[in-house]
């Protein structure tokens, strides 16, 4: 860290201790409140007011963003710069939803011309499966698609066609298969008609050992019942950047989609891996959605440090990690369709910004990514949002909430909705005194014994900070922004932990391990893995007590 970044850390690590002492139910009365933590963009409200800053905290995380270069490494990525630096890579998942006709450039190369080559492809084909043109083996109609990926080639997919079950094209279901327990295919085959299926096999590298092996079986399942190796060509597409295995795999490239190096796979749910999406919800609903992350690149790339809201809220990630010591963060959705927007959230941010070196390999010397969790609401409240509420550790909240939901199903629910959204939020800002329980249960005409015993047990510390994301409804373009929103959000803790957020080394060791374990699990040798290892296999491959061997 340079000689002023230090200072103002310095600074930072002052000021922490000065807000430490102000009572949240009093900042969030402030009269500056609104315009100082308050971020609106078309509809999209982002609001901080519940955190513990005041207008100096903002002024002084955004001087210390341009101490760490912020915005001009983010300028580097729009440029096609190779801000992965461990891999030789550009990043640039901005070019896949650019809408301008602005270039994007990699090495030199403008990637619009492939970018919307590919886009066109993907349509004309979802077209001919939405009409019937595209039939299975059989002449039947395709009514069930399946994609089989893992980690970035299932968590965006299956995220944004869940969140947009109401724009679904009719008669097509979509399912996701990522797990290597074979139960999780067996499980959705179980349900489909071989003759009416199209599998989706999505991996970047298409050397994925769990993606490949249920792509394998899927592919046994529908010849077996087909009867003809033939049969692949109608029910089998891949999309992936490595030609060469696909076509060993036994796809034809005429039913391959691409992408490039320069998408990460945690970032790729807007290129050709967002196929299952466009399957689900048709071309200009795809379409949408890509024009909602534009929106958002464009705002992050033009807004001024006190307008940007991925910038603040990257900034913020930072003020809880690096100076109240959070290692966590929930992420609550009260809204059902983003359910699955918290697993997705954790590969994002915790694949990216889970490092322990700078980009020069030297310590970060601070913590980094959080640990990202959560579940939709309401259901989290009658599991752990009593931890949240009362537990030792104080854990940063993203809410999530709709002005209205989708369609015409509301009989007064969705204000619940709304009404627990909003109550959870104050209630872990303000808390509840001995005091004020006390007098509540005074009023309640509870013994002073009662009173006695069970007040402390009653009290909530308060002082929890959270955001919420406020929307109209969750459209595909709304989607698109607040999944952009969260890509610069990572992005920028990543710029100011200085680290490499575009790589994943770590991942990578378990998976050579698993394959040396490999053999001795299934008997074609024996002896590898360290002690513990070899005594856990004998007990699962015989059944025996792992203790007595
Ligand atoms: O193991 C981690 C990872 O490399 C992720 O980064 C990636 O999204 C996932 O595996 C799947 O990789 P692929 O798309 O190449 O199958």
């Amino acid at each position: 860290m340079g000689r002023d970044a230090m200072k103002t850390h310095d600074q930072l690590s002052a000021h922490q201790h000065e807000i430490a002492n102000l009572d949240l139910r009093d900042l969030i009365e402030r009269d500056d409140r609104a315009a100082t933590c308050t971020f609106e963009h078309d509809g999209l409200l982002v609001d901080l007011s519940r955190h513990l800053v005041t207008a100096d905290t903002f002024d002084l995380l955004r001087k210390w963003s341009r101490e760490r270069d912020v915005f001009a490494r983010r300028d580097a990525m729009f440029a096609g710069d190779p801000i992965n630096t461990t891999e030789c890579r550009s990043v640039m998942h901005v070019a896949l939803r650019n809408q301008s006709d602005r270039s994007m450039r990699v090495d030199g190369q403008d990637v619009m011309p492939a970018v919307r080559a590919q886009l066109d492809r993907m349509r004309s084909f979802v077209s001919t499966i939405h009409d019937g043109t595209w039939l299975g083996w059989t002449d039947k109609k395709i009514n069930a698609v399946v994609n089989i990926g893992i980690g970035g080639s299932d968590l965006g997919p299956m995220m944004a066609t869940e969140a947009l079950r109401p724009f679904h094209v009719r008669g097509i279901r979509s399912y996701f298969v990522s797990n290597v327990d074979p139960s999780h295919l067996h499980d959705v085959l179980e349900d489909l008609d071989p003759e009416s299926t199209l599998f989706i096999i999505a991996s970047k590298t298409f050397g994925t050992q769990e993606t490949l092996a249920n792509a394998k079986a899927a592919r046994r399942w529908l010849v077996e019942a087909l009867g003809s190796d033939q049969a692949v060509a109608r029910h089998f597409v891949a999309v992936s950047t490595n030609a060469s295995r696909v076509e060993s795999f036994g796809i034809d490239l005429d039913k391959m989609f691409t992408f490039w190096d320069w998408v990460g796979g945690r970032y790729s749910m807007w290129s050709s891996i967002g196929l299952s999406i466009m399957v689900a919800i048709g071309p200009s609903a795809f379409d949408a959605l890509l024009q909602g992350a534009f929106e958002m690149d464009e705002h992050f790339r033009t807004a001024p440090a006190e307008e940007n809201i991925p910038l603040n809220l990257g900034l913020l990630d930072c003020w809880y990690r690096d100076f109240w010591g959070c290692a966590s963060r929930v992420s609550l959705p009260y809204d059902q369709h983003l359910r699955h927007l918290p697993a997705y959230l954790q590969q994002l941010e915790m694949e990216s910004n889970g490092k322990q070196v700078q980009l020069d390999g030297s310590p970060v010397g601070s913590g980094t990514a959080m640990v990202v969790w959560g579940a939709a609401g309401t259901n989290g409240q009658h599991s752990f949002h009593q931890m949240l509420h009362q537990g030792t550790t104080v854990v940063p909240a993203d809410f999530f909430i709709a002005r209205r939901p989708i369609g015409d199903i509301d009989d007064g629910r969705h204000a619940m909705l709304v009404a627990n959204c909003l109550a959870q939020a104050e209630v872990l800002a303000r808390g509840r005194t001995l005091a004020e329980v006390t007098n509540d249960m005074r009023a309640a005409e509870d013994g002073d014994e009662d009173i006695k015993r069970l007040a402390p047990h009653r009290v909530m510390p308060g002082q929890r900070p959270s955001t919420i994301f406020a929307y109209d409804q969750l459209t595909p373009q709304t989607l698109g922004r607040l999944i952009a929103i969260h890509e610069h959000r990572v992005f920028v803790q990543g710029a100011m932990w200085n680290i490499d957020s575009f790589d994943q080394w770590g991942v990578e060791l378990g998976k050579k391990v698993a394959n040396t374990l490999l053999p001795t699990i299934t008997g074609e040798q024996s002896g590898t893995g360290d002690a513990t290892s070899q005594r856990l296999i004998a007990f699962l491959r015989n059944g025996r007590s792992h203790s007595s061997s």
